[in-house]
């Protein structure tokens, strides 16, 4: 059968496109990476996405006048690549609210909380901060406002009492690095489906949990 054409959105260090180039390599997994986008050219993850020998190209936002111009363009690069699944993983720029409408119900991105808690940015230190005995990480659809769409899957991990930023963000990513490959084979094998706002996943438990340190 073929396979889920999925492209993957980064700009920077890329270890979660790392985990998903990984699982791909599986000839049992139903999903291909057919495309890295970054919209940093330095972007540390190209680099690894090139010498595995998957293709990227570089939208820069920094030669579009506007967002829309931006997400039309990574948006042809996706098209030429026939990708159906999108994949930010890492990815630093706001969608105007063209690219999420355009890619509705085929767009996802990983987030390091347990959403809807700790939106944005420094989101380690907002779960230090409130005293949240549990976090982890969320995969969501992408909707125009940030880090609000459908949740998918989540991953739960303890927050311990002498945890710093690094420490739980550390602890949280080991837990993504298996959660989005995961996902995206559910997508591949059309188990995941979106209604009236709720997602169902079939056959799987979306909601792992880890108390490995
Ligand atoms: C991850 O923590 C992800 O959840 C967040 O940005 C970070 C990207 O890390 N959206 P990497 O580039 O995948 O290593």
């Amino acid at each position: 059968m073929a396979k889920l054409k999925v492209a993957i959105l980064i700009s920077g260090r890329g270890s979660n496109m790392a985990a998903l180039i990984e699982a791909a390599k599986a000839a049992d997994y139903p999903a291909e990476i057919a495309l890295v986008v970054s919209n940093v050219a330095e972007a540390p993850g190209l680099a690894i996405a090139r010498k595995e020998g998957v293709p990227t190209a570089v939208v820069s936002h920094r030669d579009r006048p506007d967002r829309e111009t931006f997400d039309r363009a990574v948006s042809v690069e996706l098209e030429r690549h026939g990708v159906e699944l999108v994949a930010l993983a890492g990815f630093m720029r706001i969608f105007s609210p063209w690219f999420p409408t355009r890619w509705a119900g085929r767009l996802i991105n990983i987030h390091p909380s347990l959403l809807p808690c700790f939106k944005g940015l420094h989101v380690q230190q907002q779960a230090l901060d409130a005293g949240v005995r549990l976090s982890g990480c969320t995969v969501h659809f992408v909707i125009p406002d940030l880090d609000a769409g459908p949740i998918i899957a989540q991953a739960a991990v303890p927050v311990l009492a002498d945890d710093t930023q690094d420490t739980l963000a550390a602890r949280i990513l080991r837990q993504e690095h298996r959660l989005y490959p995961l996902v995206v084979r559910w997508f591949a094998e059309g188990r995941v489906s979106l209604a009236g706002g709720r997602v169902a996943v079939t056959g799987a438990a979306p909601l792992l949990f880890s108390t490995d340190p």
